[in-house]
């Protein structure tokens, strides 16, 4: 919501106060259903950038809704948005996002811009911190409609946040990372998020592992 509409709201309220009104019923946010949610990913992309639905719309400065190619056959799923990506607006463009890059150039030969990137959460949760359970819960239903318009064939989902999100699983991701899981009639591979591998660079031996499984794959479907 615009800063301007906001003060509006906020005016009015002081003033319905000054007029003597000390209670309002309160309003009840519907949770996005998946059904109700449009097919046609700008659409969504709309709904998606005036969502309100949880505590996150009050800190953010951007949603990100994610980018990409909209008939992608690879999508890569993170956590949500870090401050870099708040700022502006666009997935996995920090430093992690550089390494994302580097991962997907380098070692799977295709152009970012050939694959979609989206993240569990669309608004920056403050500091960093994992979203919460309610948070994801008004989140999530965006995320699958992503994939039900986008139709990859195949998921990497990218840190144990989202790899639990994503499938309802808690192993941990240094168990379940690299496995081929079939997901929604289609392929998850589960690996290392870049923010880990930047922490943990001796971990990048085996999500390089993970990526030459996921070319491989991705030559089959092609
Ligand atoms: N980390 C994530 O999980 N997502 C981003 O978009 C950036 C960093």
């Amino acid at each position: 919501m615009a800063q301007t509409q906001k003060l509006k709201i906020l005016y009015n309220l002081y003033q319905q106060q000054w007029l003597g009104e000390t209670y309002m019923n309160p309003i009840t946010l519907k949770q996005p259903s998946h059904d109700k949610l449009p097919d046609d990913l700008e659409e969504l992309r709309k709904i998606v950038l005036s969502c309100h639905l949880c505590d996150l719309s009050k800190t953010r400065k951007n949603v990100v809704f994610g980018e990409g190619n909209p008939h992608a056959k690879l999508m890569f799923v993170g956590e949500g948005p870090g401050a870099t990506e708040d700022e502006t607006g666009r997935p996995f463009v920090g430093r992690a996002g550089q390494l994302l890059t580097k991962m997907i150039e380098n070692v799977l030969e295709i152009s970012r811009s050939d694959v979609f990137i989206a993240n569990i959460v669309k608004c920056r949760p403050p500091n960093n911190r994992v979203p919460t359970p309610e948070e994801v819960s008004k989140c999530i239903p965006y995320l699958f409609k992503q994939i039900e318009i986008i139709n990859p064939k195949i998921i990497v989902a990218l840190g144990s946040t989202s790899y639990k999100h994503l499938t309802g699983d808690n192993t941990p991701i240094s168990k379940i990372r690299g496995e081929v899981i079939q997901f929604r009639n289609r392929i998850l591979i589960p690996t290392f998020h870049p923010s880990f591998l930047l922490r943990n660079p001796s971990k990048k031996k085996e999500a390089y592992q993970d990526l030459l499984k996921i070319k491989e794959l991705l030559c089959e479907i092609s």
